[in-house]
């Protein structure tokens, strides 16, 4: 199938362009490296042995998309193409509203005016808040969102439900992604935060290349084993591929769909305990203290896949130290290039 990836240059669009490659499909990636880098898509070249069709726009602009949907042939899209800084979201909401919401009206009516039924909308486990019940299932109930940023997921995901219930012909399926980790093995792409990493992994990795001069875990005093809150930390490329199973899922499907997958790997981990992992499979000691809490920071949450795993027939591959191991020799491969 023909695919459009919106955000295709990015952390996660990057890895499942590499899938979707491997499995048949041919992607077509829309970005405006606003949160990524023309360089991604050099290391997708090195990796595949070809150059991926790429169209350089932001989604949210109607002629641009107008201008792709009629000079190609898609079959569906993947999209990625979102601001995702929580912080951010916080300081500067009309920003998240216009581009996360937006792109994705604007992206709905395009599909709909060239009949292209098939989206698979980039979704988050932030829509569950500080779940009651864990591990999270698809059934269990979202709570009000503590940014803008994640509320830009819950009424994205309101959009997908509508929809389709109005009786439009789509067919529509939401990924909540847990945490995603790593780097590809080939250290060709990874995670490429920019400026200072507010997420947990890039932080740990540039704190041991010493672009960092240490880590502050925020908060051990939680509710928790050791303390420190619990995620469900996901390898980057068995999320890739989880992009893959839901298209591989809709192909068989023409009603009009709407469904939504937890995507992670079913387990919990401390952030001490990552630290710890990290440390152990690269063989080194991290320079790390104990600070306050984060405002916001859930304590625990990891999800329930068993519905990916069953409808999907998708299951993750990869453990907490592959995870580690890439997203290490990634940063290395980075301050190499330096
Ligand atoms: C994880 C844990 C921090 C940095 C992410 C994405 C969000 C959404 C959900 C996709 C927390 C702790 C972190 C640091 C730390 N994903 N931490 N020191 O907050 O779970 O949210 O997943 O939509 O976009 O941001 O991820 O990596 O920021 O934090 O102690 O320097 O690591 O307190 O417990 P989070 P994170």
């Amino acid at each position: 199938m023909n695919i459009l990836v919106t955000g295709g240059a990015g952390f996660i669009g990057s890895h499942t362009v590499v899938e979707l490659c491997h499995a048949g499909h041919t992607p077509i990636i829309l970005d405006d490296f606003s949160n990524s880098e023309r360089s991604v898509l050099d290391g997708l070249k090195n990796i595949l042995g070809f150059e991926v069709k790429f169209i350089e726009g932001n989604c949210n602009d109607s002629s641009v998309l107008e201008k792709v949907f009629s000079s190609n042939k898609i079959d569906g899209v993947i999209h990625f193409a979102a601001a995702k800084a929580v912080g951010e979201s916080v300081q500067n909401p009309l920003k998240y509203y216009e581009l996360n919401v937006g792109s994705l009206i604007t992206l709905i009516k395009t599909m709909e005016k060239h009949m292209v039924e098939k989206l698979v909308f980039s979704s988050s486990c932030t829509v569950y808040g500080e779940p009651d019940v864990i591990p999270v299932t698809e059934q269990t109930p979202r709570k009000p969102a503590n940014s803008p940023y994640g509320n830009t997921k819950t009424i994205g995901e309101d959009i997908l439900r509508d929809v389709v219930l109005a009786g439009n012909q789509f067919q529509f399926i939401a990924l909540r992604y847990f945490n995603p980790v790593g780097a590809h093995e080939s250290a060709e792409i990874g995670e490429l935060p920019s400026g200072v990493p507010s997420n947990l992994v890039p932080y740990i990795t540039q704190t041991a290349i010493g672009k960092r001069k240490s880590l502050t875990i925020f908060g051990d005093d939680y509710d928790t084993e050791d303390g420190t809150n619990i995620r469900d930390f996901i390898h980057v490329v068995d999320l890739a591929k989880a992009h893959v199973a839901a298209f591989d899922h809709l192909n068989d499907i023409s009603e009009p769909l709407y469904d939504i997958f937890n995507i992670g790997t079913g387990l919990g981990n401390s952030v001490m305990e990552l630290v710890n992992t990290f440390e152990k499979v690269n063989n080194l000691k991290l320079n790390y203290s104990i600070g306050p809490r984060r405002p916001g920071d859930t304590v625990k949450i990891y999800g329930d896949v068993s519905k990916a795993n069953k409808i999907l027939n998708w299951h993750t591959e990869k453990t907490l130290e592959d995870s580690l191991r890439d997203a290490w020799r990634w940063e290395q491969k980075l301050a190499s290039k330096k």
